[in-house]
């Protein structure tokens, strides 16, 4: 099976995003990943529903928000709204309203993913494995673009990878920052099923085939 590829629009050139949404679309892109901040849950703020709803309109692929953000709750029905495919929640924002959470994403009509930060174990997501369609793992610490691939990452897919098979869940496993030329191969091998990617799409020559290049890759 090919690499699912979201690029991350926190790359994108924020003076001219109607161009670099064409791009998308035309792409092979299979999601287009999403990212929203709060200035609570991460020390940075991204872009709100002013933006989502102006890229609603334009674009054509499936949107993947990822909420880092300390209640994420407070916009299912919103996000719904605007016909994203999936919300991707933080655990450690969630705590103990995650199954509550959980459950509302999928009334609204949405895929629900759990997210862990770096220093979370991945033991934590066991509890809700078979009630997720994805478990999105942050290969750095979440809210900023460009950081550098965090190497533990690859142990950490494996396990989960495992635990994923150990339940017979079928979530999908999502990693999200410095996924690049040498990070995205060995992702794809140690079981990751999407990839998300920002600068080293939206910073190249030529995103489209860099785009292509990501989804070539197979486990
Ligand atoms: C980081 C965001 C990522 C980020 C990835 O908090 O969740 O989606 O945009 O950017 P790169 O691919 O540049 O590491
Ligand atoms: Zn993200």
């Amino acid at each position: 099976m090919m690499a699912i590829v979201s690029p991350s629009l926190l790359a994108a050139d924020f003076l001219h995003l109607e161009k670099d949404i064409e791009m998308i679309n035309k792409s092979g892109a299979d999601w287009l990943h999403l990212d929203i901040m709060d200035g609570m849950f991460v020390p940075n703020i991204s872009f709100g529903f002013s933006v989502l709803d102006a890229i609603a309109k334009v674009l054509d692929k499936p949107m993947d928000v990822h909420y880092m953000t300390m209640r994420p709750e407070d916009y299912i029905e919103r996000t719904a709204k605007l016909g994203a495919k999936s919300m991707n929640v933080h655990i450690e924002a969630c705590g103990e309203r995650l199954p509550d959470i959980i459950r509302r994403i999928h009334t609204a009509g949405m895929k629900a993913a759990v997210t862990i930060s770096p220093d979370t174990p991945v033991e934590a997501v066991r509890p809700y494995i078979n009630d997720v369609e994805m478990v999105l793992v942050m290969s750095v610490y979440p809210g900023f673009g460009g950081q550098k691939f965090i190497e533990a990452t690859i142990g950490r897919i494996h396990a989960l990878r495992n635990m994923i098979s150990e339940c017979g869940s079928k979530a999908l496993i999502e990693v999200d920052g410095g996924v690049g030329a040498s990070t995205a191969p060995r992702l794809v091998k140690a079981g990751c099923d999407a990839l998300v990617s920002g600068s080293y799409i939206f910073k190249a020559d030529n995103p489209i085939e860099v785009i292509d290049s990501l989804k070539q890759l197979t486990l």
